[in-house]
């Protein structure tokens, strides 16, 4: 008789896929929000303005989070008779009491958060911070702790001040490595005792993907390339981040300090061989967002990658050491959907893009056409224990949906529950397999502005905000379904997920 490998390691049979291990009791179950969707109050304790805030609401047709610079013009030109959702966000900024009181309520251990850089520096080049936006950090962070929930902090979550974009095109610039590293040793050094988990830059791919978005950058006010252009401010992003990594590693020794990427898992199309190369090349392509901040170094194989598409890099001097003092502790990622690409001309895709039209056959997706995969995030937790072998935190994963409250104020969302229980049971297996995830925070914990849409209307939230595209609403919060189920999850430690 045969013996597969396989064998060895499940001598009774099991199902590789069946095998599920118990969470660690440490883990840091919660939600994550970012301050440009959600605080609103754009305009008080003379915060300045971020490039998020000229981002326009035109319509459920017209997502406008891809800007030139006639929008960006427009906007300014404009600024009464636009709708600019994210300058209004949920309130939190007056609310953040009640918001925390109902995810303590929940049982969260952590809420994934972000400063707004420019509440601290209003158009980012002040030497001295905002009194009132410091001390409203103060004011969130001791709130968590009274609930025992531990703030995790990104750096940057997509909000550039809006006098670097005009001024510098934004992380085109190198200029932004001095500005953005003064506020962030501000920050470690104001907030260390309160913060100890920390992330740089979020989805730093982003900047290559939907450079306005990630870098707060006008394609047409460059000589540069699209690709030329966006790969030379991630440059900066990388330095900036690195830089800010070796102060923290030297300043605030007790923090542990992340990158944050877009994790995108990629099939091949087709079994062909062209297309596996494709997806090979695609995979390393989203990993070498995480490469450079984790190793430490560029992969040789982008180098060729840049010199066969005439992409001219300006490092920074001496780079590559700065690269290499400025390792990351842990990675963090967000998680929505897996992909399909392939070599057919008709079906090729930009390399790097964030939605793709190819379909998955075997894939349900939301109403937003996102395809729904929970296998995919735990082969690419695999992936990322077997190539870096650092603690993981899943600090963004859930679902959008279009939802309204019911005649019992309430919304019905057990698609929700379905959603995030397939996906925890992804990362238990993954656990199972010996990864080691350390936390895991859904996306948009409560109701919050859309990025891509930039309206209220696609809802991820355990908690319901009553607000409109338009800014109607009375931004009331409600429970919804997944509230209590949530809540019985993270008492339970993941093991009651029905
Ligand atoms: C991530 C971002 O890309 O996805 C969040 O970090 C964003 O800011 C989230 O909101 C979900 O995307 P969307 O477009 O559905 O809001």
């Amino acid at each position: 008789m045969t013996r597969s490998p396989l064998d060895f390691l499940f001598p009774k049979g099991e199902e590789i896929d069946a095998i599920e291990a118990k969470l660690p009791e440490d883990f840091l179950w919660g939600g994550a929000i970012s301050s440009g969707q959600v605080e609103g109050a754009f305009e008080e304790g003379g915060r300045g303005r971020s490039h998020l805030d000229w981002i326009r609401y035109k319509g459920p047709q017209d997502p406008s989070n891809f800007m030139l610079a006639a929008d960006y013009e427009f906007a300014h030109e404009h600024e009464e008779e636009c709708n600019f959702p994210n300058r209004r966000g949920i309130d939190f900024y007056h609310r953040y009491k009640e918001d925390i009181a109902l995810m303590a309520e929940m049982g969260f251990k952590a809420l994934r958060m972000s400063i707004s850089w420019c509440r601290l520096f209003p158009t980012g080049k002040e030497e001295k911070p905002l009194k009132e936006g410091v001390e409203f950090y103060h004011n969130v962070f001791r709130e968590l702790h009274k609930h025992n929930i531990q703030p995790v902090v990104t750096m940057i979550h997509y909000e550039v001040p809006d006098d670097l974009v005009d001024e510098y095109n934004g992380w085109e610039s190198p200029e932004l490595i001095k500005y953005f590293t003064h506020y962030t040793s501000f920050i470690l050094d104001e907030y260390k005792d309160e913060v100890k988990y920390w992330l740089t830059f979020n989805e730093i791919n982003m900047v290559c993907a939907v450079p306005y978005l990630g870098g707060g950058i006008l394609l047409d006010r460059s000589k540069r390339d699209w690709n030329e252009l966006t790969h030379q401010a991630l440059h900066h992003q990388f330095i900036a981040s690195a830089l800010t990594v070796k102060y923290a590693h030297e300043h605030a020794p007790n923090c542990l300090i992340g990158n944050m990427f877009n994790l995108q898992h990629m099939y091949p199309l087709t079994p062909s061989p062209e297309d596996a190369l494709r997806a090979h090349f695609e995979q390393e392509f989203n990993m070498f967002f995480c490469d450079v901040m984790v190793r430490g170094a560029y992969p040789d194989w982008i180098k060729g990658f840049y010199k066969r598409h005439n992409i001219n890099i300006d490092y920074v001097d001496n780079y590559e050491q700065i690269l290499q003092e400025g390792k990351v502790d842990f990675i963090s990622l967000s998680y929505y959907l897996s992909s399909v690409v392939s070599v057919d001309p008709a079906k090729r895709e930009k390399i790097g893009s964030f939605i793709r039209r190819n379909r998955n056959p075997y894939l349900k997706t939301s109403d937003f056409g996102w395809q729904i995969d929970p296998i995919a995030l735990r082969i690419s937790l695999n992936e990322l224990k077997d190539r870096y072998n650092k603690p993981i935190f899943i600090v963004e994963n859930g679902l959008g949906a279009f939802e309204e409250l019911d005649e019992n104020k309430t919304v019905n969302d057990i698609y929700r529950n379905a959603y995030l229980r397939d996906h925890i049971i992804a990362i238990k297996q993954a656990v199972g397999d010996g990864v080691n995830v350390i936390g895991y925070t859904p996306w948009g914990c409560i109701d919050l502005v859309s990025c891509s849409l930039v309206s209220m209307s696609k809802r991820y939230g355990f908690v319901y905000v009553d607000a409109d595209d338009e800014g109607n609403g009375t931004y009331d919060r409600f429970k919804k379904q997944s509230f209590n189920w949530y809540k019985k999850v993270i008492a339970s430690n993941g093991e009651d997920l029905d």
